[in-house]
């Protein structure tokens, strides 16, 4: 699609090569040119998307904050970078006890909401009016020994894609609670808007790879490129595609992207997993789903394809930062799904084994463990979830007008019946 408009634009670098997996069309990185290209008179080359192309973008996109926790005054800077028109929704799992997290929490989003004039829903993952919600609506699944939802980052963006559904709107996004800069998080979503908007397709997802991460070494201010479990998650994808194509290849650079926006239409018809095999995942179930090996139970997808953008963003990424074993566990839970998939060719298979060896994580001879892979939110009663969530769920806040409305709903399940 052409921009439009003598109005401001953001320019992203063109993407001219692209690695196919059937139906999925992964895009090589592609870097943000300028936040703000000017008002440029002609449109030399693509990759211009105008600010009125972004807002209509913004204007049906819902962005989901898991949230677990994270210090109040980051979480205010995290709602500040969110554009006005994108629709908040907090997704809680914080300690209730001895101080009711969740409570502050819910408070700092109303306020914001209040002085920024702005709807905003919030919810918490362990509200047992949730899990009564998500059982009535089909998906017990995500239930624990303790009749509560699973406590996890994935069941959070689950329940975060579901709300959003409700609310009839089409995009989802994701950002992290814990973003010390309030710019990168409105970064991400401009660049979410700009490239859902440049990809030719109803089932788009675009994927961040921020451009640093600073740390201090020595005294020092230092900014590593890569995090530390993307560079092996990334290295095994490739190589899942290059054991296809028989040609080597880098072109994943977002296995791990927690920070990411996707169509409902794409959203709905995946399945997520738990944890921090989400991200992973989503590359796995895309190649699963519509990577033309395994039979796909959505034809209407096929006949257009899946393009995934990654795109470099120009913040610095700087978060909490939660420790090396943290770090160990999203590594593992990351190949654990791709172990697992029934995509994976045994010699992917067999190296992912040596590495989990080589690192102590698995014994000789021992299986990988699996990660919980949950149905496609579009099989969920989406009316009973609401109905369920506005009866019994006491977490479940809405603030301002603008959030679900019910003629808005989707009234049956949206996409065909939960695979595998
Ligand atoms: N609601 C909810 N429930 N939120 C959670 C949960 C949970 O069980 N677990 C974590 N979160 C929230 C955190 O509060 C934070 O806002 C966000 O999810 C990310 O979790 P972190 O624990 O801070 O993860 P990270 O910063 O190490 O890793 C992030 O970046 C990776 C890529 O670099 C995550 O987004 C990963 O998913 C991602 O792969």
């Amino acid at each position: 699609m052409a921009a439009s408009g003598n109005v401001p634009r953001m320019r992203l670098e063109q993407s001219h090569r692209t690695e196919r997996f059937g139906a999925v069309r992964i895009h090589e990185l592609q870097r943000v040119i300028e936040l703000d290209s000017g008002d440029v008179a002609g449109d030399r080359g693509r990759g211009l998307v105008s600010q009125e192309d972004i807002r209509a973008v913004e204007r049906d996109m819902v962005v989901v904050i898991p949230c677990m926790n994270e210090t109040r005054r980051v979480i205010e800077g995290v709602l500040s970078g969110i554009p006005h028109d994108c629709l908040i929704v907090l997704v809680s799992n914080s300690g209730r006890q001895p101080v009711d997290r969740y409570e502050i929490e819910a408070h700092t989003v109303e306020q914001f909401c209040w002085s920024a004039d702005r709807p905003a829903i919030t919810v918490h993952q362990r509200d047992p009016g949730l899990a009564a919600a998500m059982k009535a609506a089909g998906m017990p699944e995500l239930i624990d020994e303790s009749g509560l939802i699973r406590t996890g980052k994935g069941e959070a963006m689950l329940i975060g894609m579901a709300v959003a559904a409700l609310t009839g709107r089409r995009y989802v996004g994701y950002v992290d609670a814990d973003n010390y800069v309030p710019g990168a998080v409105h970064e991400y979503c401009k660049v979410y808007a700009a490239g859902l908007h440049l990809a030719d397709s109803p089932y788009p997802m675009v994927r961040i790879s921020w451009h640093s991460k600073p740390k201090l070494r020595d005294g020092r201010l230092f900014f590593s490129r890569r995090g530390r479990s993307s560079e092996i998650t990334n290295g095994f994808l490739n190589r899942l595609i290059a054991e296809y194509s028989g040609f080597g290849t880098e072109v994943i650079a977002t296995g791990n992207a927690g920070e990411h926006a996707l169509s409902l239409d794409l959203g709905l018809r995946l399945r997520l997993a738990g944890g921090f095999a989400v991200e992973p995942y989503e590359y796995v179930d895309l190649f699963e789903r519509f990577g033309g090996i395994l039979d796909t139970d959505s034809p209407e997808v096929m006949a257009h394809s899946v393009p995934v953008l990654q795109v470099e963003t120009r913040n610095p990424h700087f978060h909490d930062n939660k420790g090396e074993e943290h770090v160990q566990g999203m590594r593992m839970q990351a190949l654990n799904v791709l172990y697992h998939s029934p995509v994976c060719l045994p010699a992917v298979r067999e190296a992912i084994l040596e590495f989990m060896i080589d690192q102590g994580a698995l014994s000789p001879g021992a299986e990988p463990p699996r990660e919980r892979v949950y149905p496609p939110v579009g099989s969920l009663a989406f009316d009973l979830l609401y109905d369920t969530l506005e009866a019994e769920a006491g977490t479940f806040r809405q603030i301002g007008d603008g959030g679900i409305v019910r003629s808005r709903i989707p009234r049956h399940p949206v996409s065909p019946a939960p695979a595998g």
